[in-house]
């Protein structure tokens, strides 16, 4: 097996144990992990899970994974999710898929959140990946004109077709580019000030374990 999305998805499914409430991620890496769920689930384990997008939702019906609404849930005892950037300090932009709102609102009631991401995902600094940043559709121009003040230049997501992307909370996605983010902790408070914005893919301080491997498929942990 050389896929390193798959090593690391199928590698961070050994940290599940019965009897858990399990978050599951978004992304071509977390489907690994998500596949991977269903077998186990398959050969006896007993767990339930949150789905982190409607995509990942679909991928849980497929694979009988039984969900619970995550509005009867307190507290995760485990999510695993991808990444787009990781940093030394295991901060990371997320939200390539554009689902980072649910994301990051599965992440900050779990208990131990585990990335799991191939070796060309980990940065010393992050924001050569667009930063996406998930805005509400009124008065969108007013709120890309207030993020572009932060030092940025943004444009708004789109679809194959050229038409605008919508997340799955009905909001536009606007990739931001700022080249080097040398603050990511202030960055994502003053982003989520600004009063059009639903929410960035800044995760600082959140996750407690990464996952990656390389093309060869050495792990590192840590
Ligand atoms: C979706 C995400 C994904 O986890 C991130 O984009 C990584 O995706 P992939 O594993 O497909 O590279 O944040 O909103």
């Amino acid at each position: 097996m050389t896929n390193p999305k798959q090593i690391v998805g199928e590698k961070a499914t050994e940290f599940i144990e019965n009897g858990m409430t399990v978050g599951l991620g978004t992304g071509s890496t977390a489907y690994f992990t998500t596949r991977k769920v269903g077998q186990l689930i398959q050969n006896g384990l007993n767990i339930r899970c949150v789905p982190t997008s409607k995509s990942t939702e679909q991928l849980a019906y497929k694979w009988n994974i039984p969900l619970v609404p995550i509005s009867e849930v307190e507290k995760i005892d485990i999510t695993i999710d991808g990444a787009d950037e990781v940093d030394p300090d295991k901060n990371l932009i997320k939200g390539g898929g554009g689902a980072h709102l649910r994301e990051k609102i599965v992440a900050s009631i779990t208990g131990y959140y585990i990335i799991i991401v191939d070796n060309s995902k980990l940065v010393h600094h992050l924001g050569k990946f667009k930063l996406p940043v998930e805005i509400t559709p009124f008065a969108r121009e007013v709120t890309r004109r207030q993020v572009n003040q932060l030092g940025c230049t943004s444009d708004w997501r789109k679809k194959e077709d050229g038409s605008d992307f919508i997340s799955d909370n009905d909001n536009f996605i606007l990739d931001c580019s700022f080249e080097l983010i040398k603050d990511p902790r202030a960055l994502n408070l003053t982003l989520n000030q600004i009063p059009g914005v639903v929410e960035n893919g800044l995760f600082v301080g959140m996750a407690d374990k990464i996952i990656s491997s390389d093309s060869e498929g050495n792990l590192k942990i840590y």
